[in-house]
């Protein structure tokens, strides 16, 4: 059941490749130039009207739904407030008619985005939901979505689920913003062609395996650790953290890169491993900056950079290679390290990788 695999979360660290095409094959005709999603086409007056989407998840579902609202204010052009359900539920919420909701849930149970999805529903905004279980609650609740077809996620920490979601998110910025005319026919087009790369590149980003064992080897006993990103890395960021935190019990936390000099700075010293996403596109200098940052603090610098990269490789301690892309796709290669990083951890210091302690696969109550 396990494919050879020793545990289910390795299992589907590697089926990513598969998910992904899985999720926008027969969705994505990237020779005709068209997104086809019955959701969305079925009501796009609605959706592309939308004055405002608002999106709700919890956990690593609410880490896609922050790589979402760059990529649909990118592309799209539609103002986006991504909240946490448990939050957004208790706090008198206004929401209009004008609004689309979007709930993002692998189980489709969890039951405070269930609550949020009814809130909204009854203040007559439009929901919509991105599940990956076919006829789960959430799913059934809400008026339209798209599914991400990633297959059953068994491991406790979500994996394929996160990049699926991202791919149909982005599928679905890019059909409204072509609806709209916020995105080039061109810009489109490259963005169609890059997608269909993406589960190559996903392969190839887990060649890093080798490496990031290494690193995972050096750093295990490290009672602490700082994850730092920006823009559509800065969730991919919290992503990391929270995978290290949930199956090798390792205090991790994720931060904007800039948000450094803020105070967490100030945690930084030759004890404290700071895994920091430094890819070509997309704020690099700056980041290069927040590493010399680090650097001159001593701490120890893990960077995930672009192939070839050379000017992180001279500042950092170790380096783990991702290939190129467009910036906004950058969170599907980015993550798959980090995600191989805390497996390889949790299994060196002996957790149960699969089913950590204090843990449910889905939280169906409040
Ligand atoms: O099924 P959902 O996507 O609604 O679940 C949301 C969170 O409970 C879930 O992502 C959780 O944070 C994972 N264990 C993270 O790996």
């Amino acid at each position: 059941e396990k494919g050879g695999y020793e545990h289910f979360m390795l299992k589907e660290i590697h089926e990513q490749p598969n998910a992904i095409s899985d999720t926008f094959r027969g969705r994505m005709l990237v020779d005709k130039g068209i997104i086809r999603m019955a959701g969305v086409d079925d009501n796009m007056e609605r959706i592309s009207n939308a004055k405002r989407i608002i999106i709700v998840a919890c956990g690593t579902s609410w880490h896609a739904g922050l790589v979402a609202e760059y990529v649909f204010e990118e592309i799209a052009r539609i103002p986006v407030e991504v909240e946490y359900a448990s939050e957004f539920r208790y706090r008198n919420p206004v929401i209009s008619e004008n609004d689309v909701i979007i709930a993002i849930s692998q189980s489709g149970e969890t039951a405070d985005t269930m609550a949020a999805i009814k809130l909204a529903k009854e203040k007559g905004a439009f929901a919509f939901g991105v599940c990956n279980v076919v006829g789960s609650s959430i799913s059934r609740e809400t008026h339209a979505g798209a599914y991400t077809h990633a297959g059953p996620e068994i491991g406790v920490a979500s994996t394929k689920a996160f990049t699926t979601q991202i791919t149909v998110l982005t599928l679905m910025a890019l059909k409204l913003g072509k609806f709209k005319g916020t995105i080039s026919n061109s810009d489109f087009h490259m963005y169609l062609q890059e997608m269909e790369r993406i589960p190559d590149k996903v392969k190839t980003a887990l060649e890093s395996d080798a490496v990031v064992t290494k690193i995972a080897e050096i750093y295990k006993d490290a009672p602490n650790c700082l994850y730092l990103g920006r823009g559509y890395n800065f969730p991919v960021a919290l992503e990391g953290a929270l995978k290290l935190k949930e199956i090798s019990y390792i205090h991790a936390e994720g931060y904007p890169a800039a948000e450094m000099k803020h105070g967490p700075i100030a945690l930084i010293d030759e004890q404290m491993p700071v895994v920091v996403i430094a890819t070509k596109k997309g704020h690099y200098e700056k980041v290069v900056s927040n590493i010399q940052e680090i650097k001159s603090r001593k701490g120890k610098i893990i960077g995930i950079v672009t192939q070839g990269d050379e000017e992180v490789r001279e500042l950092a301690d170790h380096v783990i290679e991702v290939p190129e892309t467009i910036e906004a796709l950058t969170p599907l290669l980015t993550t798959i390290p980090l995600q191989l990083l805390s497996y390889h951890i949790a299994v060196m210091l002996g957790k149960n990788v699969d089913q950590p302690r204090n843990l449910a696969k889905s939280v169906t109550v409040e």
